[in-house]
């Protein structure tokens, strides 16, 4: 891996997630497409192998000159601002269009975060996952909808020839656990609770291992 391309690393969940794969990866530079750099901390943004790239996810010239070149992706984008549009879901917008600009570039690998948002056809009823949606439904409904969206996308046509793996996160803590645990809601496994260092370690480690191509398991803490 000589080039990660990083979308969402200004997130409180994109910060392990590049540190983690700053670590994964020595060799490789760390490109990060951003809009708030002033939000990345110094230990991020001061490091040797990172490139910063800014851009408005609909900046299509933009995204396609930084995916040049670009091994793989990460990303860890998602609402969270109250002014996210309610009947719009510009995220999931953004990866139709970013999935067309890979396959067109060659770039195969793409591991980023979702939520139980996007159902998967192995989800099993359980009563925390069911309360999580729900909840995220009635009080954050644009969250519900773009998640829901991105899941869309991904299962679509759009996706096709692409290497892609969703890690669905639950409630995110800010907890220092990096041990997770992977499945579905209702298989007894994940839990309704993750850190955001477990979801990092998670995804540069899947970015390499590929255990879950074209799919979208839940992790949590144990
Ligand atoms: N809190 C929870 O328990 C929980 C549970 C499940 C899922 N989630 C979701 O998980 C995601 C990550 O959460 P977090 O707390 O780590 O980080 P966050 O503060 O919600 O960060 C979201 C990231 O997405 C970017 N972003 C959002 N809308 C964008 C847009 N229209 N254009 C460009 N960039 C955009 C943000 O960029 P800027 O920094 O420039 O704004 C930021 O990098 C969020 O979507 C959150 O809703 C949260």
């Amino acid at each position: 891996m000589q080039r990660i391309l990083v979308f969402g690393s200004t997130a409180p969940s994109g910060f392990p997630l590049v540190r983690n794969a700053l670590q994964d990866y020595p060799e490789a530079k760390l490109v990060l497409c951003v809009r708030s750099p002033q939000k990345l901390p110094a230990d991020i943004a001061s490091h040797p192998s990172i490139v910063l790239t800014e851009g408005q996810l609909d900046d299509t010239t933009a995204i396609d000159r930084a995916l040049n070149g670009v091994d793989a992706v990460l990303s860890a984008l998602g609402p969270s601002s109250p002014k996210h549009p309610k009947d719009k879901t510009p995220i999931a917008d953004f990866y139709a269009a970013l999935l067309g600009l890979m396959r067109k570039r060659g770039v195969k690998r793409i591991v980023l975060l979702g939520t139980a948002s996007a159902r998967d056809p192995r989800d099993r009823f359980a009563i925390g996952f069911k309360a999580m949606t729900a909840s995220v439904y009635t009080l954050y409904y644009p969250g519900f909808n773009e998640f829901r969206a991105i899941g869309q996308v991904f299962r679509s046509e759009a996706a096709k020839g692409i290497e892609w793996t969703m890690v669905r996160v639950p409630f995110l803590t800010d907890g220092e656990s990096e041990t997770y645990v992977v499945g579905y809601p209702g298989d007894g496994k994940a839990g309704t609770r993750v850190s955001r260092k477990a979801f990092g370690k998670f995804a540069v480690r899947e970015l390499k291992k590929r255990e879950w191509v074209g799919e979208m398991p839940a992790i949590s803490n144990p």
